[in-house]
C-alpha cells in the first residue's frame, strides 16, 4: 500500500496535522509521501492507494493553490477516468481533512471544505473513509481565539489534537489491514 499526504497550509496548523499523519503512517509501516501543494505540484493520484487531502479553511473553502490543484486534476481525469456513476476503484481509499477556527458558526465553517474534498475523491473512485475537521487557532492574535463559537482555541491544534489525529490514522491503517502488502 502506498499513501500520499497532500496538503496546503498558510500558517503551519494544517502542516502540523499533515506531518503527524505522515509520521504515523511511517510508524505503521505504510510507505507514504508528504507533499505541500504548490503551483508546480503534479502527480498521478491513481498511483496511490490511500490519499489524505487537507487544507486550512479559508472563507469556507480551500486555499487558492489547493483549489487550483484539485480542479486541474478533475479536468485532467474527467474525460478518460471518471465515467458516469464514478465507479469505486477496488483498493483505493481516502481521508479528507482540514483545520479551521470556527469563530462565527463553529464546525459548519469546516464541513463544506471536507465535503468538497470528499466529492472530488469520490469522483476519482476512492472510498472516503473519514472527514476530519480539526480546530486550528486563528493566526492574528485577538478575540477570534477566545470569543468565537468554539471558545478558547489558542494554541490549537495542540498535542492532544495531534494525538487524536495519530490515533485516527492508526485506526485507518488497522482497518485497511487486508490491503497492507
Ligand atoms: C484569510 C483567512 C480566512 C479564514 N477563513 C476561515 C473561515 O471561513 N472559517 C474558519 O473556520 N476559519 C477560517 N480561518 C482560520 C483558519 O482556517 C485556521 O486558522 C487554520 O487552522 C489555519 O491553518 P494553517 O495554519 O495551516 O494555514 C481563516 C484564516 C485566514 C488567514
Amino acid at each position: 500500500m502506498k499513501a500520499l499526504v497532500l496538503y496546503d497550509s498558510l500558517g503551519g496548523n494544517t502542516e502540523k496535522v499533515a506531518k503527524r499523519i505522515s509520521s504515523t503512517l511511517a510508524d505503521g509501516g505504510v510507505e507514504s509521501e508528504l507533499v505541500k501543494v504548490s503551483e508546480d505540484t503534479d502527480m498521478d493520484l491513481y498511483d496511490y492507494d490511500l490519499l489524505f487531502l487537507g487544507s486550512p479553511v479559508i472563507a469556507w473553502g480551500p486555499t487558492n493553490t489547493m483549489r487550483d490543484f484539485v480542479m486541474k486534476k478533475l479536468k485532467e481525469y474527467h474525460k478518460e477516468r471518471i465515467p458516469p456513476s464514478a465507479p469505486l476503484r477496488p483498493g483505493k481509499f481516502a481521508v479528507s481533512f482540514c483545520t479551521f477556527s470556527g469563530t462565527h458558526i463553529g464546525e459548519n465553517e469546516a464541513i463544506p471544505l471536507t465535503k468538497w474534498f470528499s466529492s472530488f475523491l469520490e469522483h476519482i473512485g476512492c472510498q472516503v473513509m473519514a472527514e476530519w475537521n480539526i480546530v486550528g487557532e486563528f493566526h492574528k492574535p485577538g478575540e477570534h481565539n477566545t470569543n468565537g463559537r468554539l471558545g478558547d482555541i489558542s494554541g490549537r491544534p495542540n498535542e492532544r489534537d495531534l494525538l487524536d489525529v495519530e490515533n485516527r490514522v492508526k485506526g485507518i491503517v488497522v482497518g485497511l489491514a487486508a490491503w497492507m502488502t
